[in-house]
């Protein structure tokens, strides 16, 4: 009988010894010492030995016994642990640590003062309207008063592409799609990026944005002009800002002003923004040429209109204290992330 204790206990012991899962130690628990346990049933046989074998043999399963039961507890804390361990590998969170920062996207800084200047012009009841970037010499210059070998098409250095099309260097071209497509009255504005074929400097790019604007109704004058370009600014900027008029020339209006702004940048101290004059050309303008009117059909005894030409980036370096062009196309995301 002491044998066959102690061929249960080893076979016991080594299954023990192999057990992976809980459930499997449970089974063995059972099936070792369980009620109707294999141990149990040889111990139910103690009945029939002698006296002093029983005694003896009682003792020895005794021991057996408990040492199968210490396997299992041994065991079962080993198996205890390694739950604890894969669950401290795969989940276990330091809830005392500081979140990290979801990084959230966000309009480029061109786009949101773009999206304002249109609030702005529609609640003036100006409409938005929209041209290609790539354009023909006719939306571009000609229809702008600036015909084939005019001195003024030096005036805008221009990537000229292999079917003779072009990129456009402006976005004075959408005021004449415009025109195309509207009858007057009419009046609005054409926010769109343009190219020059130029070097680039602290204050000049290759490409940039513009924000076009037409007015074209009777007795249309300067006044009226001016009247929008002060009214914007004062909305853009939240305050009123210093202004100056100069003549400007520009093929497609008549008269043609610069308007300039005091650089916001410096104060109008001097900076390498303002190229040291404490004034920054922001707003190029004037009166609609009668000749661009008149290609576009427009009857110059019935109406007359203002143009401009808003210099997107500038406006925004003015609005942000930007002191480089080459900031809004460089895609340094310590930059964009500043707006
Ligand atoms: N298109 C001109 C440029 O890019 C700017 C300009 C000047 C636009 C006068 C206008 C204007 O509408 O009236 O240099």
């Amino acid at each position: 009988m002491k044998e066959k204790i102690l061929e249960i206990k080893d076979t016991a012991l080594n299954k023990i010894n192999l057990v992976i899962s809980q459930d499997e130690l449970n089974n063995l628990r059972i099936q070792y010492l369980g009620k109707k346990g294999e141990m149990t049933s040889v111990l139910k046989q103690l009945g029939s030995l002698s006296p002093e074998e029983r005694a003896e043999t009682g003792k020895f399963s005794n021991i057996a016994k408990q040492e199968i039961e210490k396997a299992i507890e041994e065991k079962q804390i080993v198996l205890e642990n390694a739950v604890y361990d894969s669950i401290k590998e795969a989940e276990w969170i330091d809830i005392s640590s500081p979140a990290k920062k979801a990084k959230s996207g966000r309009l480029h800084p061109i786009t949101q003062i773009q999206n304002e200047l249109e609030n702005i012009f529609r609640s003036m009841g100006f409409g938005i309207f929209e041209g290609p970037e790539k354009e023909d010499d006719y939306h571009n210059f000609e229809a702008l008063n600036i015909p084939k070998d005019h001195p003024a098409r030096d005036m805008q250095d221009t990537f000229w592409l292999e079917d003779e099309t072009l990129l456009r260097t402006h976005t004075s071209s959408v005021q004449i799609r415009t025109m195309e497509n509207v009858k007057p009255p009419l009046q609005g504005i054409s926010p769109g990026r343009v190219f020059r074929y130029e070097a680039t400097d602290a204050s000049h790019e290759n490409t940039f944005y513009q924000v076009e604007g037409l007015m074209v109704g009777k007795d249309i004058s300067v006044a009226n002009l001016i009247y929008v370009m002060k009214t914007l600014l004062k909305e853009i900027f939240k305050k009123d800002v210093k202004i100056r008029l100069r003549p400007g020339y520009f093929p497609f209006v008549e008269p043609g002003f610069e308007l300039d702004i005091n650089c916001l940048i410096c104060s109008g101290k001097g900076c390498s923004v303002c190229k040291q004059s404490g004034w920054v050309e922001l707003l190029p303008c004037g009166l609609i040429h009668p000749n661009v009117l008149k290609m576009q059909g427009v009857d110059t005894e019935e109406y007359s209109g203002f143009a401009f030409g808003l210099g997107l980036n500038r406006l925004v370096m003015m609005r942000y204290g930007i002191d480089d062009i080459r900031h809004f196309m460089g895609g340094d995301i310590r930059f964009l992330d500043q707006f």
